[in-house]
């Protein structure tokens, strides 16, 4: 298959990050100068610690038992994230709902068939992007109940502040060129302010390396499909970021 101009940007990068880590090594062993030889050889454990792949594999064994917040007690399954690694776009929302929890996959549920058609129409599958959350369990009005529809909340401040180091460390590893935040409480967790998401759609703000756009939560556009033709304007400036580089 063919590389696209990104990947092989990525893949640039990390070659550098494993050629920087090869002579930080060198230095500490007591060398002051380095032979240039046609082949850098790395062991396994290098290898495999820098790829995206596995360094989200660990992450999401490390965060299997999570009992961090009380989420964790009531939650059917942590619902970790899913999609390419190495993904150039990531969604985030608010948190897993009631489909979600019951088989451990993000936005499967009426809002995230939403979410897929709109990843479709804009000329990519489910698969190129990453998909995940600001929490990674389902918070529940009567946590009681975790089999009852319609038992959603929004995740809790303090529930955000346990489970966002998480997304952090996941948004470190895939290094996305844009984040595409959906709803309220995802814009404003992520860029850790409170003005409203009517007000911040639309216009890219800078989050570390990236580009974030903040839209409307697909579960908004279910309720009120007057919303979805300001969801598409969002994702054709996603694109045409996209298309700059
Ligand atoms: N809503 C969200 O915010 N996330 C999901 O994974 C599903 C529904």
């Amino acid at each position: 298959m063919k590389k696209d101009k990104n990947q092989m940007k990525k893949e640039y990068n990390e070659i550098l990050t494993l050629t920087g880590k090869y002579l930080e090594q060198k230095k500490e062993q007591g060398e002051r100068q380095v032979y240039l030889s046609k082949e850098i050889k790395l062991s396994q454990k290098e290898k495999s610690s820098t790829v995206p792949e596995n360094l989200l594999a660990k992450l999401e064994k490390k965060l299997k038992n999570c009992r961090k917040c009380n989420l964790g007690e009531s939650r059917t399954n942590l619902v970790f994230g899913a999609g390419n690694p190495r993904a150039w776009l990531m969604f985030v929302g608010e948190g897993p709902g009631h489909d979600e929890d019951m088989k451990g996959l993000p936005f499967i549920g009426r809002a995230g068939k939403l979410l897929t058609n709109i990843i479709e129409a804009m000329k990519m599958k489910r698969e190129d992007v990453y998909i995940a959350n600001i929490v990674k369990c389902h918070p529940m009005i009567d946590p009681g109940q975790p089999q009852k529809r319609g038992n959603d909340r929004p995740p809790r401040p303090e529930e955000i502040a346990q489970c966002k180091p998480f997304l952090l460390k996941q948004i470190e590893i895939i290094k996305p060129e844009v984040i595409c935040t959906l709803g309220t409480h995802a814009t404003q967790s992520l860029l850790e302010i409170t003005t409203p998401i009517g007000v911040l759609r639309g216009k890219f703000c800078s989050f570390g390396n990236c580009k974030l756009m903040p839209t409307y939560h697909p579960a908004a556009l279910l309720r009120n499909s007057n919303l979805k033709k300001f969801v598409w304007e969002d994702m054709k400036k996603i694109m045409k970021e996209r298309s700059k580089n």
